[in-house]
């Protein structure tokens, strides 16, 4: 997710029990120009381990060449394809969900990609407005060399509004035969189980529920493994949680590149007091003080 899986996030989510993480998009182009900003959000670190980067971009030739870039400099475990991005300014370049209309040049951007490294070929799409066009799309996804696809079950029209319709995700399910990965609304461990059971996906994916609550992982695999529903963390933990992020923002001189008040007020999101603690961090760009200040506010019990 742009501007929020950053490394320091990704390794945040694993040890709060993510399975797998993938990079926020990389633009092709700004990989063959060596780009520090486009390399750095490509990059991971030990801890993480087995994580995926995200390639957006046009052109079939200029992904399969950043995807042979990216291979060599990095070794993720898998290059991911976005076909699904609504922001203007992604498909004003022909890139991200405005590929949804040429299933052509989706087949061309995979076959690309697939060719031009060893690594796993992931996609992922948004649905469409007809299910034989979403269908189309995932067969020539699935054809052109692709070994998963993640289906987000809105149109891009919808933007992040309205309601994921899984069902297009289930009749995909249906048609190919590479894993899909379910996507849309999927914030606890009920509706994580509900997703899995009427699509028939082999893998889950969380988007926003996860911003600032890394431990829904942890949440939702224990209501999946054994049915037990985990309380969210209180004040306490989750400001635990903040401090571990933002040591690893530091470890990884992230700090000056993230927004802190926004991320730091993700893991208010559902606290007694958050509004008041969310006043605390305003004008703020110190870690330490950005804790001090929440600490207090949170032992008041406000
Ligand atoms: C801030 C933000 C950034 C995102 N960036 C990306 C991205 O870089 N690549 C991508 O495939 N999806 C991106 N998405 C979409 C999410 O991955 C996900 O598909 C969408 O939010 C629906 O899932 P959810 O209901 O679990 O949030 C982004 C979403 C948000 C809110």
């Amino acid at each position: 997710m742009a501007d929020v899986t950053n490394r320091a996030y990704r390794i945040l989510c694993k040890r709060y029990g993510a399975d797998y993480c993938i990079t926020e998009m990389v633009n092709a182009d700004a990989i063959l120009h060596a780009d520090s900003g486009a390399l750095g959000r490509a990059e991971s670190a030990d801890e993480e381990g087995p994580y995926g980067i995200q390639l957006f971009g046009s052109n079939p030739e200029t992904m399969g060449e950043a995807a042979a870039i990216l291979t060599e400099k990095f070794m993720p475990s898998s290059i991911d394809i976005n076909f699904g991005c609504p922001s203007s300014a992604i498909m004003s370049c022909g890139a991200g969900s405005a590929l949804l209309g040429s299933p052509d040049k989706i087949y061309s951007i995979v076959e690309s990609v697939s060719e031009a490294t060893e690594i796993p070929i992931t996609a992922k799409i948004r649905i469409l407005d007809n299910i034989d066009d979403t269908l189309e799309i995932a067969r020539k996804i699935e054809s052109s060399g692709a070994c998963a696809l993640a289906v987000h079950g809105r149109t891009a029209k919808m933007g992040y509004s309205g309601v994921a319709n899984h069902e297009f995700t289930r009749r995909i399910c249906e048609e190919v035969s590479i894993p899909v990965i379910a996507n849309g609304d999927i914030v606890d461990g009920p509706k994580a189980a509900e997703v899995l059971e009427y699509t028939g996906c082999q893998a889950l994916m969380i988007g926003r529920a996860a911003m600032g609550d890394p431990d829904i992982f942890h949440r939702i695999g224990s209501y999946l493994e054994n049915g037990e529903i985990v309380q969210a963390p209180a004040c306490e933990d989750k400001l635990t949680c903040l401090s571990e992020y933002l040591k690893l923002l530091e470890e990884f001189d992230l700090v000056s590149h993230v927004n802190l008040q926004a991320h730091s007020g993700w893991f208010l999101k559902g606290l007694k007091g958050a509004r008041k603690m969310r006043s605390s961090l305003q004008g703020v760009r110190d870690p330490e003080i950005i804790l001090e200040n929440l600490r207090r506010i949170c032992s008041e019990g406000v």
